[in-house]
């Protein structure tokens, strides 16, 4: 495993990491969770991602109960979480990030994590109508207090994330320092389009999700959904469409050949495939159980088997022009 610095900061996350998302509480309980986030440690993983909203909460209680039995040092792991869509829906409990919510958010979390802070916060999305510097003398506030350590961003745009720099740079505050974007084999546009220019003149970091689209590049969708995926569990219908697009199945079954060639599964060539960008932080993994982990941690032995040859036979299923990732 190799670590990559969080954009210009000090700090140096595993460039595989481990988030809860769907999984913690609702395919995983505490032991499930400490088995794969044990896996995923002996194999180097140093970042565990979390949100307030995951399993309404429970994701994080999952997460802290499995910590606590692990019983690692802290300065061995990061974990993060993120703030915007609450737990309740008071008018100023949800879909925002005033100075209230942010404040009582974090306290939430510790709680349910059961920590005294969280490595990085994350603000989960943008918030069109707090002004941005509320949000970031709040989040700066957070981080005085000792509550997180570093805060970022996730699916905000560019502009808004320029806006919260600079705000910070003007007033001396602890800035955002990471975005947290959706990037795989299917959704790269905006990650290399929109943020680039955030990476290379700011030099925010990226941690990225949903390597494996949900779990569609791994190519157990091509003859329908399996009954034990993600696909598959009550409540997520609205990923259905996406997860049996003819379309999309097609251009994974292309990935086939290429895969079996580097002597690796379609998912370690995904998630190789995220690895190969250089703004890329960490790619945040997902798993539902510890087989899947072993597979997937392998993915950083094929990264330096993807040679430009084989990144433009991938490129050229996926269809995306050379000069688009290139200026
Ligand atoms: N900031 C945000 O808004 C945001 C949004 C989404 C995710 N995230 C973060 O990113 C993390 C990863 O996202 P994600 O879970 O969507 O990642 P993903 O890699 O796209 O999907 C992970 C899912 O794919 C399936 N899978 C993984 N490895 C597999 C393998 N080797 N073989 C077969 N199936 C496999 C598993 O689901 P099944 O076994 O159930 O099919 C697993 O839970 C999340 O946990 C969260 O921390 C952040």
């Amino acid at each position: 495993m190799e670590y990559r610095h969080l954009g210009k900061t000090g700090i140096q996350l595993s460039e595989l990491s481990f988030g809860s998302w769907i999984t913690f509480h609702t395919q995983a309980d505490v032991k499930a969770a400490a088995d794969m986030m044990s896996a995923v440690y002996d194999a180097g993983v140093n970042f565990f991602d979390n949100a307030e909203s995951y399993a309404g909460g429970k994701s994080e209680e999952v997460m802290g109960a499995a910590l606590k039995q692990l019983g690692w040092r802290r300065g061995s792991y990061l974990v993060s979480t993120k703030i915007y869509w609450g737990l309740n829906g008071g008018v100023n409990e949800h879909n925002t990030l005033n100075r209230k919510r942010l404040i009582e958010g974090i306290n939430g979390s510790l709680e349910r994590f059961q920590l005294d802070y969280v490595d990085l916060l994350y603000c989960h999305r943008s918030d069109k109508t707090t002004p941005i510097e509320e949000t970031v003398w709040s989040m700066h506030n957070i981080i005085e207090w000792g509550k997180a350590l570093y805060w970022g961003t996730s699916e905000w745009d560019a502009a808004e994330i320029v806006a919260a720099i600079e705000i910070a740079e003007r007033h001396h505050l602890h800035k955002p320092v990471t975005e947290q974007p959706r990037y795989n084999l299917f959704e790269r546009n905006r990650f290399s389009r929109e943020y680039e220019r955030v990476y290379k003149e700011y030099g925010y970091g990226a941690t990225t999700f949903s390597p494996l689209s949900s779990g569609l590049l791994t190519g157990k969708y091509s003859q329908g959904i399996p009954a034990d995926s993600r696909g598959a569990l009550e409540g997520f219908d609205w990923l259905h469409d996406r997860l049996t697009d003819k379309g999309k199945l097609a251009k994974v079954q292309a990935l086939e050949p290429i895969a079996k060639e580097l002597n690796c599964t379609l998912s370690q060539l995904a998630l190789a495939w995220c690895l190969k960008n250089p703004f890329v932080s960490t790619v945040i993994t997902g798993a539902s159980r510890v087989e899947q982990v072993h597979e997937n941690m392998k993915a950083a032995n094929v990264a330096p088997k993807l040679t430009p040859e084989i990144l433009e036979r991938v490129d050229g299923i996926f269809e995306v022009k050379k000069e688009e990732e290139d200026d």
